[in-house]
């Protein structure tokens, strides 16, 4: 493995600090800087991991000529204009999910990778969690057969999130389910529809003048006989956290457990009756990992003895995903390619969700998503 290291910054520390000691034991990272608001906070951070460098201004941070990229896990309404200037400093981009909140947003990020050969990743967890690798290892080898229908679904209960959730519209903030559907046969929405169901509180609603406690969107794959499904509620569904994929298969299907830490189902077509479904163990894949963060798949940050982000808890660890995800974006730079998902590919599954929404507005009508978006 190629030696080069890439200094990083991480901006934004509630769920990005879990990134920074995965970070500071990764064989091709220099954690140089950390950047967050609130300077007393900034600096216990600082303290406790021993981080060179500390921003409260952002814009300050992408003048360091010293920082290659940034790591950006600020609220969401954040993202794009965070992600556009640190691409127009210079800086390579990776960012928590969504991309942005609008198309024009999600087209500026990919017009500027395309612009300064700068890379730009959106750090989606579920594409990097065991259970998609799990399915994809599946299908990479035949074991599944012809894929025939995916559907996915995100519930949680986002009262008490901060002030940026309220009133969301789920379908802005899809990417744990769109990501997943079109990643595993490496496929590219065409077009969506989407229907609403059911209506939040009043309070709500104001936020984002979005009514719907429950939206669902069908999503055409572009050259392909495929279809997905996904389901999405933020406020008022009395549900547990549920993160799903179910992938049909002519010889086999994956069936996500309705409980969590159950286990997940696979069923194996001709099999008698009774023998079909088999509950599974989805493996952990750790030991795809340089050897010093591999014990991130399964160990939070703030195990190491503090607090463990609440997404990390509700979300049982986003699969172990975080590790992979930062070895993804290292090793992208490292060998100048492009990660997994691209600026293209990651404004293909931004805009499935906002063309969704638009969907559910207009009573289901369909939306192509934008050309720009179609690789
Ligand atoms: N599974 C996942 O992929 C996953 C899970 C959890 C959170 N997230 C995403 O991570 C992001 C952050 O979530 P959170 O719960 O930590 O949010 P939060 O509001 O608790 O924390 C945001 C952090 O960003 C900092 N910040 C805000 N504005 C800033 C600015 N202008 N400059 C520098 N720092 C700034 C704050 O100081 C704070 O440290 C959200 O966009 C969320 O969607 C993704």
């Amino acid at each position: 493995m190629s030696e080069k290291k890439i200094n990083i910054a991480i901006i934004g520390l509630g769920f990005g600090a879990e990134f920074i000691p995965i970070f500071q034991n990764h064989p091709n990272a220099n954690l140089v800087a950390v950047c967050q608001r609130d300077p007393k906070k900034l600096k216990a951070i600082q303290d406790a991991f021993g981080i060179p460098k500390g921003y409260t201004d952002y814009d300050e941070l992408l003048r360091d000529p010293e920082i290659d990229a940034v790591h950006i896990n600020t609220p969401i309404p954040d993202h794009a204009r965070q992600s556009i200037a640190a691409l127009k400093a210079g800086k390579h981009v990776a960012c928590t999910v969504p991309m942005a909140t609008s198309i024009a947003d999600c087209k500026r990020i990919v017009d500027l990778t395309k612009q300064t050969g700068l890379k730009y990743m959106m750090m989606e967890t579920v594409v990097y969690a065991r259970e998609y690798l799990y399915i994809k290892e599946l299908y990479d080898r035949g074991e599944l057969g012809k894929i025939q229908f995916l559907q996915a679904s995100h519930q949680q209960d986002m009262d008490g999130w901060p002030n940026y959730w309220p009133g969301l519209p789920p379908m802005w903030y899809a990417t744990h389910c769109v990501g997943p559907m079109l990643a595993l046969t490496d496929a590219t929405a065409e077009y969506v529809s989407c229907f609403g169901s059911g209506t939040i509180r009043k309070e709500l609603i104001k936020h984002y003048g979005s009514p719907f406690a429950v939206e669902t969107a069908h999503i055409k794959f572009k050259d392909s006989d495929l279809t997905a499904r996904i389901i999405r509620s933020l406020f008022d569904v009395a549900r547990q956290y549920r993160e799903s994929i179910d992938v049909y298969g002519s010889k086999k299907s994956f069936e996500w457990t309705l409980i969590e830490h159950e286990p997940h189902v696979l069923h194996t077509a001709k099999l008698a009756e009774p023998k079909i479904p088999k509950k599974i163990q989805v493996p952990d894949y750790a030991k795809r990992l340089p050897k010093g963060i591999q014990k991130f798949t399964t160990k939070g940050v703030y195990d190491l003895g503090k607090k463990t982000h609440l997404s990390f808890t509700q979300g049982a660890g986003h699969g172990g995903s975080h590790p992979h995800l930062a070895h993804e974006f290292l090793r992208a730079l490292v060998e100048d390619r492009d990660p997994m998902p691209n600026a293209v590919k990651s404004a293909n599954w931004t805009c499935v969700g906002l063309c969704a929404h638009e969907s559910a507005l207009a009573g289901g009508k369909i939306v192509k998503l934008p050309a720009f978006t179609q690789g």
